[in-house]
């Protein structure tokens, strides 16, 4: 994607506390280190305003887990629309991320909704795909990332992030091996590209298990441009390792 260099995000999930927040940017601002790398951090929703001053100070973008699927405000109990997201200054929003198609039943024509009201609000949508490990096991790895892309038909999109995020290397310490990561990246770059998105618009960033010891390899890949990091975004110490890997 035009003008970053790396795009490595952290994604917090439903972890961290006010106090978490404050000790965890305290410590950060604490050190010295510099970055030429684009950096994001989706905090939960609660967390958002106590985290931006900081985030704004360090140049890294705001970002959330989710949004709402429905677009205008209403009696939509317990929901925060996109465009609440944008008054708030969010950056970026993660769609489609494997624990939101597990545990809420999250299925493409609603991630499609959610996408497409991140798209009219100008925040940056992030899309999270991946095979389970059954899929990989049964050969089936591309057919998922194409039917989880096939959302995108149809959406006038200005840019775009796809975070490959093979469902079995979440969280467990396994990641697939370079080869597969860089076969998989290059597919979905070749699918979006196929439609119409323009290279320098678009970016794929690869999750799952991502550590200060794997980031480095990772993103030397020529289809990766970044990372999105789950557990190791949770402590500065880790984060910061991570993103000087890279
Ligand atoms: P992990 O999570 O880095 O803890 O594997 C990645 C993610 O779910 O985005």
């Amino acid at each position: 994607m035009k003008g970053l260099q790396k795009l490595i995000l952290g994604n917090w999930k439903m972890n961290g506390s006010l106090a978490a927040v404050e000790a965890y940017f305290s410590s950060l601002l604490s050190q010295t280190f510099t970055t030429r790398h684009t950096i994001g951090l989706a905090v939960p929703f609660l967390y958002q305003q106590a985290a931006q001053k900081y985030l704004s100070h360090l140049g890294w973008w705001s970002g959330v887990q989710d949004v709402s699927q429905f677009a205008t405000a209403g009696a939509y109990t317990g929901e925060i629309s996109a465009n609440m997201l944008k008054d708030c200054r969010t950056k970026f929003a993660l769609v489609g991320h494997s624990e939101r198609r597990k545990y809420f039943q999250e299925d493409n024509a609603l991630i499609r909704r959610k996408l497409l009201r991140l798209v009219e609000c100008s925040v940056q949508p992030v899309l999270c795909i991946g095979e389970k490990w059954e899929d990989s096991e049964k050969g089936l790895t591309e057919s998922v990332l194409k039917c989880q892309l096939s959302i995108l038909e149809g959406i006038e999109l200005i840019d775009l992030i796809v975070a490959y995020e093979p469902v079995w290397a979440i969280g467990s310490g396994r990641i697939p091996t370079l080869e597969e990561i860089e076969t998989r990246a290059g597919y979905i770059r070749q699918r979006i590209l196929s439609r119409g998105i323009e290279a320098d618009r678009m970016a794929v960033l690869y999750g799952g298990s991502v550590n200060s010891m794997n980031a480095s390899s990772i993103t030397s890949l020529p289809s990766v441009e970044g990372l999105l990091v789950g557990g190791s975004s949770l402590k500065p110490q880790d984060f910061v390792e991570v993103i000087q890997a890279v």
